[in-house]
């Protein structure tokens, strides 16, 4: 698998985009305004089983992940390949920042012994008693290094200039900072230091709680080359062992929950640092959990976000562990007004039951989806029914599948007769193979069709050689239009070569990973054998490609239309040309 392909399998567009833009949902897709122009009416739709987006509006263009990131951080494919690659955990084989790296590290680990001698001076005998309130044993300080940063603009930066780092490096891992007046200073003052470390152990960035009540409670270490909270599961390195061993990942939201967790001796127990888990947390869990049990207090589980969030874990949970696997998503609601860490201390034997009897996502989420529907009406009804019956098909276990087949019923509020007549019973083989996952809402999880977008990607990547391998139809390159091409790679592999007249050239131009793709583009079997042929299998290439191209966006306006409010001037003519080019296409063959 290319970088590249490596990169998508651990990233959600979705999730991505939403960082830019709110997305509604709209049948399958979702739709906003466009981030990139100002407009009125939404024009901008995410496709998340093909992993796409299209502006239909005035950008007139969509691709996948790589150019989102492009167009919203205004970076070039190489600079998105490092900000991606880095997000998910993906090595990038050249490495340029390795060297660089390593001295991060350093620096931080370097940081955590100052920190860890500061707590045990007598200038940290707050910290100690700090600590001993909160009920944190020796053990846990130092299995999971905790110190104290001094009070004083210098503290770090003097001891590290000592050791002979640069000021560039020091400001490069977050532990310095340039202040207004240019002054560079340390960056945490007076407060419990939490090393963060990476699932190597290495100490990647730091959180760290006031202590007197001063805002803002928990500062954190931001985005540096080695620390990208996204890409963080706290207390990873120290939990790994036995979240394989029982096969279970208890997710907590703080740090000192995790530590407390620790302390009692629930080892499995890693923080979050965020509500939802993201394609980079789970790409690190994968591999040793299968059951994810999320801890929840009460407040959050009402709200509309938390859904919304614990849908998106479910989503990418799916999407990593799906198909090779059968894994759980399990919410523990927790007392109100507690949270995992007073809970610990003050009743383990209530915590452990409440993870034992966690609900499954799907309990969890059949009220709470079915609460946005008006269930006193029939109409209502039916359409959550639409909407909840994918969820409840999620599972392949037949047993299970009644059991939630009855839960829905009862959730509506219908006899599960009349769930039955209405909606037929589903099938616990229809999981996966289209059908009644094809539904709207929640189906996108088990909708994706992996099978599909391989093969119009291969098409755009044949077209590609084709144009390569035969110099003498360049001319014909003049009708595509770079938008054509959905994979970044390709798009970026094209518009380069417009402007070069050799391959020789084009190499020239061309990063590591665009010239190994263009390697590979150089490996495929183009068959033809003449000119002649030749040209037939591109245009008939090129007439397929387009097609599906128009179909996808055809299928997008269908659903950024929300039937709601009639469609936009622009969006009528986009529709109206898109079908006038394609019957064109069709008759043309
Ligand atoms: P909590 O406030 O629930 O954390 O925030 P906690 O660990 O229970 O805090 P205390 O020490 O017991 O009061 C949960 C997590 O959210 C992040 C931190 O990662 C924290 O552990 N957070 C919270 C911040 O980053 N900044 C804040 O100001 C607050
Ligand atoms: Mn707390």
């Amino acid at each position: 698998m290319s970088v590249v392909d490596e990169i998508k399998s651990r990233v959600d567009i979705v999730d991505v985009a939403s960082d830019y833009v709110p997305l509604q949902k709209a049948g399958r897709n979702f739709k906003a305004r466009c981030p990139f122009h100002t407009e009125k009416t939404p024009s901008f739709t995410v496709n998340p089983d093909r992993q796409a987006w299209h502006c239909f509006g005035a950008c007139a263009t969509g691709g996948d992940v790589f150019s989102l990131v492009m167009r919203a951080e205004r970076l070039d494919f190489g600079e998105t390949l490092k900000l991606l690659a880095q997000r998910t955990g993906v090595t990038l084989s050249q490495e340029r920042q390795g060297g660089r790296s390593d001295i991060l590290y350093r620096i931080n680990q370097e940081a955590v012994r100052f920190y860890q001698k500061a707590l045990s001076s007598p200038e940290g005998r707050r910290g100690m008693e700090y600590l001993a309130e909160r009920g944190v044993d020796a053990d846990a300080i130092s299995t999971f290094q905790l110190g104290l940063s001094l009070r004083g603009r210098d503290r770090l930066k003097g001891h590290l200039r000592g050791l002979g780092f640069d000021t560039r490096q020091l400001l490069e891992t977050g532990l310095l900072h340039r202040g207004e007046d240019g002054e560079t200073r340390d960056f945490f003052w007076g407060r419990l230091m939490f090393p963060i470390h990476d699932r190597q152990g290495r100490v990647s960035g730091f959180g760290a709680r006031s202590m007197d009540g001063s805002d803002p409670k928990y500062l954190n270490t931001a985005a540096t080359p080695v620390f990208d909270k996204r890409a963080t599961v706290y207390g990873l390195h120290m939990a790994a062992a036995s979240i394989r061993e029982q096969r279970t990942v208890v997710i907590v939201e703080g740090y000192m929950d995790a530590i407390t967790a620790h302390q009692y001796g629930y080892k499995n127990v890693v923080a979050s640092m965020g509500t939802a888990l993201t394609e980079q947390q789970v790409s690190q869990l994968k591999s040793i959990a299968r059951m994810f049990v999320q801890a929840m207090d009460p407040d959050a589980a009402g709200q509309e976000a938390t859904l919304r969030s614990l849908e998106s874990t479910y989503r990418v949970l799916k999407r990593q562990l799906g198909q090779s696997a059968e894994f759980e998503l399990k919410i523990a609601e927790l007392p109100a007004g507690r949270d995992p860490d007073d809970l610990i201390r003050e009743d383990q034997g209530e915590w452990e039951r409440l993870v034992r009897e966690a609900l499954s996502f799907v309990d969890f989420a059949l009220p709470a989806f079915a609460a946005r529907y008006d269930l006193s009406t029939a109409q209502g009804k039916a359409q959550a029914a639409e909407t909840l019956l994918p969820l409840v098909t999620t599972t392949t276990n037949s047993f299970e599948q009644e059991r939630y087949f009855q839960r829905l019923a009862q959730v509506l509020g219908v006899s599960r007769e009349a769930l039955e007549a209405s909606i037929g019973r589903p099938k616990a083989a229809s999981y996966n193979r289209g059908g009644s996952a094809r539904g709207r809402g929640p189906a996108r999880v088990a909708s994706v069709s992996p099978l599909m977008s391989q093969r119009e990607d291969f098409l755009e990547d044949y077209v590609l050689a084709l144009l390569l391998g035969w110099p003498e139809l360049r001319e014909r390159a003049g009708s595509v239009s770079p938008a054509q091409f959905h994979r970044t790679e390709n798009r970026e592999v094209f518009t380069h070569w417009l402007g070069c007249s050799t391959i020789d050239e084009l190499q020239d131009v061309l990063d590591d990973t665009l010239r190994k793709h263009l390697a590979y583009l150089g490996q495929i079997d183009i068959s033809p054998a003449d000119r002649g042929s030749a040209e037939t299998a591109l245009g008939q290439s090129l007439g397929r490609l387009e097609q599906s191209h128009l179909r996808e966006m055809q299928e997008g306006l269908l659903a950024s239309d929300d039937a709601t409010s009639p469609p936009s001037r622009e969006l009528e003519e986009t529709i109206v040309s898109v079908n006038s080019r394609l019957k064109e296409l069709f008759t043309q063959r």
